[in-house]
């Protein structure tokens, strides 16, 4: 099979699905490897280091598309490459399927093999990670006077005091937030419709943080003192109401910030619209409110390198194996597994897009063997099922 490492074209995405350490790892299992010129330059890592570790250098992303039979990167299909797709080749990348239903045309009507990265990592991503520590950086930058936030330093000074934060979600995302502000002397509330997060979150910082069962009701309660929120709830694509709507937002003082990492399109925040790294930051009722969708783009180094060896095991299994007997192996490659050679096959799309779909392991035909379990990656159910595939 070979092998190929894209290019990642997303407006100010520098990170690379797989750096030179994980590219010698491919070759030494005996695949065959290309990568795109320029791939991992943002990133710290030039073309003359993959070559090193073995993979063939490729001028354009034309001759990527057109020469390998497995393709990977970091964010979405971009719509510029939709023309590259073709039947029966495998792509893995977050595509965030759910929320892009011309992408995800694009995918079914090329008839290609698309995995949803994001539904992948067993061990939650190290994108999350990232995102929840470098956006709560990103929210401090925001409150910074030049910047139109009231301008609290995060931990106060001698006889000023520091600045209050409210995390929404104590999920992966929600902990890297929260242990990055803690460390730096906030006063944290964390809420979460989960009491074993709250409690596990209030044991792990010695209740030196405030815990609070999520409610509108409670967040309503607070938001007159909190300087900065920090949503970081994975809202289920088909709610329409939010957590914090444009009324609730007069509740806040000017110059408060509103860090929307979840960026969920429609999302727990009213007031919230995704943004860019080029231009991050809008105001509503005198809140700063950034909303970048991909945060980790910007700490691309780090990012890369977490993310490349968490998703090497993964390449390999596939590579290795074959994409039907790694979806046997590995219950988070299969719940990934988005669209099929023209079928859809992932479950929350369906259910969002109203589009009918197969399970995985029915279009692979796998579904009598014992298969590795995973939870579901959503609780978006649909019955839209298409009965036969072949
Ligand atoms: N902007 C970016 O660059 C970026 C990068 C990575 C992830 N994300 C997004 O961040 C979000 C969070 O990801 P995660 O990995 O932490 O998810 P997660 O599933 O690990 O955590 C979500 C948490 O929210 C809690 N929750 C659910 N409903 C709630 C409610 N009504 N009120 C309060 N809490 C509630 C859950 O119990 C859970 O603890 C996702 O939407 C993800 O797509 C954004």
């Amino acid at each position: 099979m070979i092998f190929g490492v894209l290019k990642d074209i997303k407006e100010g995405e520098y990170r690379v699905i797989c750096t030179p350490m994980e590219v010698a790892s491919i070759v030494g299992a005996g695949h065959t490897v290309l990568v795109e010129k320029d791939c991992g330059a943002k990133a710290g890592f030039p073309d003359e280091a993959y070559a090193k570790m073995g993979a063939t250098v490729v001028e354009t992303a034309k001759e990527m598309w057109e020469r390998c039979d497995f393709l990977a990167k970091v964010k979405e299909i971009e719509p510029s490459e939709y023309g590259y797709l073709r039947e029966g080749q495998m792509i893995y990348c977050c595509i965030h399927p759910a929320g892009h239903p011309e992408e995800v045309q694009a995918i079914l009507d090329s008839k290609c093999i698309a995995i949803t990265a994001e539904d992948s990592h067993r061990f939650g991503s190290p994108n999350c990670e990232a995102a929840g520590k470098q956006g709560a950086l990103f929210g401090l930058e925001s409150m910074l006077t030049i910047n139109g936030g009231k301008g609290k330093f995060v931990g106060g000074f001698a006889g000023a005091p520091g600045m209050n934060v409210l995390i929404l979600g104590g999920g992966v995302v929600g902990q890297g937030a929260l242990s990055v502000l803690h460390a730096l002397g906030a006063n944290v509330t964390v809420m979460d419709i989960n009491a074993g997060i709250l409690r596990l979150l209030g044991d792990r910082y010695n209740q030196k943080i405030n815990t609070m069962y999520c409610t509108k009701e409670a967040i309503a309660s607070v938001l007159p003192q909190t300087d900065m929120v920090i949503n970081c709830v994975k809202w289920p694509k088909q709610r329409k109401d939010f957590l914090i709507d444009k009324e609730m937002l007069k509740l806040m003082e000017p110059g408060s910030v509103l860090v929307d990492i979840s960026n969920d399109d429609p999302g727990a925040i009213e007031s919230s619209h995704e943004t860019h790294h080029d231009n991050p930051r809008y105001v509503v009722n005198g809140v700063v409110h950034y909303c970048v969708s991909n945060i980790p783009g910007a700490v691309a180094y780090s990012t890369s390198v977490a993310l490349a060896g968490d998703t090497l095991p993964l390449l390999l299994n596939i590579l290795n194996n074959g994409l039907t007997e790694a979806c046997v192996r590995d219950g988070f490659i299969r719940r990934s597994l988005t669209a099929y050679k023209g079928l859809l096959t992932h479950e929350e799309t369906s259910g969002i897009q109203g589009r009918p779909w197969i399970r995985p392991e029915d279009v692979l035909g796998i579904a009598e063997r014992k298969l590795d379990p995973a939870p579901p990656a959503t609780t978006t159910r649909s019955t839209n099922f298409i009965t036969c595939c072949k």
